[in-house]
């Protein structure tokens, strides 16, 4: 594995993923690392990392059911075990809810875009001892499970899912809802293929988050609020990343203060909803215009994404 000042190679995946689980999601802020290339096929970084399946909701998505369930798809922290450890969430293998081709985790898959959910990486409860990966499935596509609500089989199935084989928590009934709200609204855009990744998408995921929270929150469920809490956090992360190098130190450091500022409320036993709120205002007021004006200059920029997997490819 290179060292020191070498470049970071992609291919010691386990080694990476070590290192990530050691440096914890704050102290990796100035690491040049993109946690989803732990679970990246190689050749397919660029790929992964400029694009992803469209996204269409049946309804508009406006459903705040179906808002709450984006928000918890989209949490580590839904997850239990080594997925929430390495920072996945159910989107790491269904981006935006429909199939991530480009996954590939050693142990896990064989093509990309297969995984063996019954791995005792996720589980030992539910592991197998097969080698069994499977396509990941295309969620807006009607599948083996009954989206019906009438039968409750796809929340029977979430769960079993988020428990079983991802040592998860046991869900809330309001988060078992809202995720197969979720899934019940994932459409199929009429065929077109993929959008580009932006930081639109990561700043929608980290409203949609706090919002679930407030809501949840307000309603009592305060352990799936702090989930989507983290969840935000988690995004703020992922923005993080992409504003890499010195020119955006300040980027980085106002990204770290505000998701610091949100740690003690996914701590909180109940997360006040008007704490969140405030949170909510103040992203929108202080940091998202700054991260508006040097997007261009970050690793959503296309190009610039292009260049950084370039110089840190193994050999
Ligand atoms: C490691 C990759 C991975 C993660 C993470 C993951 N899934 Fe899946 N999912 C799969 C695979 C592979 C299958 C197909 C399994 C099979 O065919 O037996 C699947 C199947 C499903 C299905 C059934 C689709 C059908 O056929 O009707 C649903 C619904 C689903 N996943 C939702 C979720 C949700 C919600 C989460 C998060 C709680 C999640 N998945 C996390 C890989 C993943």
């Amino acid at each position: 594995m290179a060292a020191g000042g070498g470049p970071i190679r992609f291919l010691t995946r386990w080694a990476a993923l070590g290192l990530a689980l050691a440096a914890g999601v704050a102290g990796a802020a100035e690491a040049p690392r993109l946690s989803a290339l732990i679970w990246i096929a190689p050749g397919h970084e660029a790929a992964a990392l400029t694009h992803q399946p469209a996204m269409c909701l049946k309804g508009g998505g406006t459903d705040a059911e179906v808002q709450t369930g984006a928000a918890l798809f989209n949490a580590p922290m839904l997850l239990g075990g080594q997925a929430a450890r390495a920072d996945m969430s159910c989107a790491s293998c269904h981006s935006n809810g429909r199939r991530n081709p480009h996954f590939h985790l050693d142990g896990v898959s064989a093509e990309p875009g297969t995984a063996d959910v019954s791995s005792s990486f996720f589980s030992l409860a539910r592991a197998n001892g097969r080698f069994d990966p499977k396509p990941i499935p295309d969620l807006s596509v009607p599948g083996k499970v009954s989206r019906d609500p009438a039968t409750g089989a796809l929340e029977r199935f979430l769960r079993g899912l988020i428990v079983e084989e991802f040592s998860g928590r046991e869900p809330s009934p309001a988060a078992l809802a809202a995720l197969a709200a979720y899934v019940r609204a994932i459409g199929d855009c009429g065929g077109a293929a993929e959008q580009p990744r932006r930081l639109a998408d990561q700043a929608a995921l980290v409203r949609l988050s706090v919002t679930a929270a407030e809501r949840l929150a307000a309603a009592g469920d305060a352990g799936t609020a702090a989930i989507a809490v983290a969840g935000a956090r988690h995004q703020l992360g992922l923005i993080n990343e992409r504003y890499a190098g010195p020119a955006l130190a300040r980027e980085r450091k106002r990204l770290l203060a505000a998701s610091r500022a949100l740690q003690p409320l996914a701590q909180a036993r109940a997360p006040g909803p008007e704490e969140l709120r405030r949170w909510l205002a103040g992203f929108e007021r202080d940091l998202m215009p700054l991260l508006a004006r040097s997007e261009a200059r970050s690793l959503y920029d296309e190009v610039r994404a292009r260049n950084w997997i370039a110089q840190n490819r193994a050999d």
